[in-house]
């Protein structure tokens, strides 16, 4: 372990209608085995102790799991470091003297809240238009009544794996939500239980997005390179496929 110390350049906005500007802070020494958000709680603490508001961020099970993290670091969103989010992301991949820029998620959709805290309930609006699947009332079915390839299996469980963050949105330049829409689409349209709503759901889902005022997929692959779950822009490819299936079939 060693000690950095950094200087920081930190959004702060009081609320969606404050006007918002950088503060300069210096992080004092920051242990190299610290995570970001660890870092900012060490801030904090001084700037509580000092008087002064704290940062607001956003964070719930920093491991990595819950979606809930994310601010942009240098200009990017969850951080330099590949498959990783700002939770996960430790001081250890910085240096001595280092500035860091630390601003919150940008778009259209997701207002800023508070410093680093933007509003991502449009997520929950799009998981709501569309990420439902029918159920027959009765006893779960056992697992294995359904035959699935295991490739089928595996893809599906890729796209599982989004964990609804954002930072697809926050890095793409027309704030699109297409890699995390693809995820859902995707998960569902390869699985038999997906398959009663399948055509009603790739529609509800991209109107819903195009409504929120989420942008368009222009392939900019930004999303892709940002995402700390490793999410295929495949998805994207099978989302607009089902789309143009649903639109083909629709009255
Ligand atoms: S696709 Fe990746 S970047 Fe987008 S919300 Fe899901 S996990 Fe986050
Ligand atoms: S706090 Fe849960 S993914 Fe970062």
């Amino acid at each position: 372990m060693s000690i950095i110390n950094l200087h920081l350049k930190i959004w702060r906005q009081e609320n969606s209608k404050a006007q918002g500007r950088f503060v300069s802070y210096e992080s004092g020494p920051v242990s190299t085995d610290m995570s970001f958000l660890e870092m900012i709680d060490v801030l904090n603490e001084r700037l509580t102790l000092d008087g002064q508001e704290p940062v607001a961020f956003d964070h719930d099970c920093r491991e990595g799991i819950c979606g809930m993290c994310g601010a942009v670091v240098n200009g990017h969103a969850h951080g330099h470091k590949n498959a990783t989010t700002l939770c996960q992301l430790h001081m250890r991949h910085f240096s001595d003297g280092d500035t860091i820029v630390i601003e919150p998620f940008r778009a259209r959709a997701f207002k800023v809240v508070k410093d680093l805290v933007v509003d991502r309930s449009a997520f929950d609006t799009l998981i709501a238009s569309g990420g439902y699947v029918s159920v027959n009332t009765g006893g779960a079915q056992d697992g294995n009544a359904i035959p699935i390839s295991q490739k089928i299996a595996d893809q599906a469980l890729d796209a599982s794996a989004c964990i609804g963050c954002g930072a697809c949105v926050a890095s793409c330049p027309n704030a699109s939500a297409m890699l995390f829409v693809g995820a859902k689409i995707s998960q569902l349209a390869l699985l038999p239980q997906g398959q009663p709503e399948r055509a009603k759901r790739a529609l509800d889902m991209l109107n819903t997005m195009d409504l929120l005022g989420f942008g368009n997929c222009s392939n900019e692959r930004e999303c892709e390179a940002a995402c700390p779950k490793n999410i295929s822009i495949r998805h994207i490819a099978r989302l607009n496929r089902e789309y143009i299936k649903a639109a083909f079939l629709s009255d």
